[in-house]
């Protein structure tokens, strides 16, 4: 078969004449061809293998291409890198590969293109188009990666064991491949990756992470988490995860199975976000519900406070997992301490003034939050979806009104406690923080509006309660 087409490209062109000049053969391999044949849109990343030195082939191109790029050449692993018109495009040679136990560094040899496809991980990733002038655009396909592309089957082009072994990062690939692509990881593959788990301990925990974050950015990222449950992956990475499994029954009451709650409130929020970190949330949300779970005679079950403990797991993981602790953590855990707020809300008749402490309370992501405690409605009793679901318009109308009359997003009090200070003659003491508290309460009950006068007016009151005397001449009208 020929695939000319997926070669149109003027770079392929260059790097065909470059390796002729070199007297070497060289193949587009892996995701760029396999995404092609998939239609699924300009793969940006390319991978060219050489029957010889891929660096040379490297350091060739660039002399051909305008502005002669920069070659990034990394000896240890025989592979060079070079970026133009956006594209990243990376040279190997051909290589025999066996791994060491400890480590995902293999020992390398020089290989054919056959040697070198039978060391990759799936038959659809080890598909090559020939750059050569005899064969331009011919498919190389040993291990018949079409039919799997066609079938939609992740296969490993090797005995399952020995392709995960050598390369464990391999398990969580097969997993977000399945998740991304919408295809079934076949039985001796899904057997091995259970059976070789273990071995994910030395894969670095930032490699863990980009394919996570695949996952999650998928259109139906449970796919993803419900095949890293099952071959006991998850259990390794994120076992906060796995705590959430089961229902547990005393005196005839149960509660909901939270593990698969919680993948239903990630494959609804992917519906309406493609904010990676409100995924996290909605992964995260009930994390602390395992930890906190009681069974109170008369009440049932309860997960008192698991919001405030999920937020502070979710610092544990973020740290645990080597992510960044920016502000990207605090959205997270802020996502979580708040999660069930607006449910609450949403269960009752909705007042403005509980709608203005979320306001203040969620400042800046309040929308966000509004996003994930809708996606975290999973009954299934229509007539409860269809009250939560209205309540929750209601609700992000009235956050509507209520931030246009009063402002309370990201609140700042209209009487300063500098002010105070002067008014009273005071010296920093608790009756500011007492007087403010007072005003601030005020405004979010819907007592007094979000304005000076009015607050100006409640601070006297308050203070001369408080037994102090205003200064006459801060007296205001
Ligand atoms: N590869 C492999 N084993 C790995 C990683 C990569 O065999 N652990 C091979 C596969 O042939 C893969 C190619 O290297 O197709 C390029 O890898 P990479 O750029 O990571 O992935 P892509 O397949 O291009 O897909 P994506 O960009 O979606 O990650």
């Amino acid at each position: 078969m020929n695939y000319k087409e997926a070669l149109k490209h003027p770079i392929f062109e260059v790097i065909a004449k470059a390796a002729s000049r070199l007297n070497l053969d060289a193949f587009v391999i892996g995701g760029y061809v396999r995404d092609h044949i998939l239609d699924r849109g300009e793969h940006k990343d390319i991978d060219i293998v050489s029957v010889g030195s891929g660096i040379a082939l490297a350091k060739e191109v660039a002399k051909d291409l305008p502005n002669h790029p920069k070659v990034q050449v990394f000896k240890t692993y025989g592979t060079a890198m070079l970026r133009y018109d956006d594209m990243d495009i990376e040279f190997v040679g051909a290589r025999k590969e066996s791994y060491n136990e400890n480590s995902r560094n293999p020992v390398v040899e020089n290989g054919t293109l056959q040697d070198d496809q039978n060391r990759r991980d799936f038959t659809i990733n080890a598909m090559a188009l020939s750059l050569s002038k005899a064969n331009f655009g011919e498919l190389l396909d040993p291990f018949n990666g079409i039919d799997d592309l066609d079938k939609n089957i992740i296969k490993t082009p090797l005995n399952p064991d020995i392709t995960y072994s050598d390369d464990p990062l391999r398990m969580m690939r097969a997993i977000r491949f399945a998740t991304q692509l919408k295809f079934k990881i076949e039985k001796a593959s899904l057997d091995a990756i259970s059976k070789n788990k273990n071995r994910i301990k030395i894969v670095s925990k930032e490699r863990i992470v980009v394919e996570i974050h695949k996952i999650l950015e998928s259109e139906v990222p449970s796919t993803g988490f419900i095949l890293l449950e099952k071959t006991g992956l998850l259990d390794l990475i994120l076992p906060e995860l796995t705590a959430l499994k089961g229902i547990d029954e005393i005196e005839g009451q149960t509660h909901k199975d939270n593990f698969y709650h919680t993948l239903e409130v990630v494959d609804n929020i992917a519906k309406t976000t493609n904010n990676l970190w409100l995924r996290w949330a909605a992964l995260l949300h009930d994390i602390g519900k395992a930890p906190t779970k009681k069974f109170v005679k008369k009440v049932g079950w309860t997960f008192h406070a698991h919001e405030f403990e999920g937020a502070k797991m979710v610092y544990q993981i973020f740290k645990r997992l080597k992510m960044p602790l920016n502000d990207k953590m605090k959205f997270v855990q802020k996502m979580v301490f708040m999660s069930s707020r607006p449910i609450v809300l949403a269960q009752d008749i909705v007042t403005d003034s509980a709608v203005r402490r979320l306001v203040f309370d969620a400042g800046d992501y309040v929308d966000d939050l509004m996003t994930l405690c809708e996606a975290d409605i999973t009954t299934k009793n229509p007539k409860k979806f269809n009250k939560y679901h209205n309540n929750f318009k209601i609700v992000r109308q009235k956050i509507i009104e209520v931030e246009a009359r009063d402002h309370v997003r990201n609140f700042q009090p209209p009487v300063s406690g500098e002010e105070i200070m002067a008014t009273f003659n005071l010296k920093p003491s608790r009756e500011i923080g007492q007087i403010k508290d007072v005003i601030k309460e005020a405004i979010l009950e819907g007592d007094i509006p979000n304005e000076y006068e009015a607050a100006y007016l409640l601070m006297l009151k308050k203070g001369m309660e408080l037994g102090l005397k205003p200064v006459d001449k801060q007296i205001k009208p």
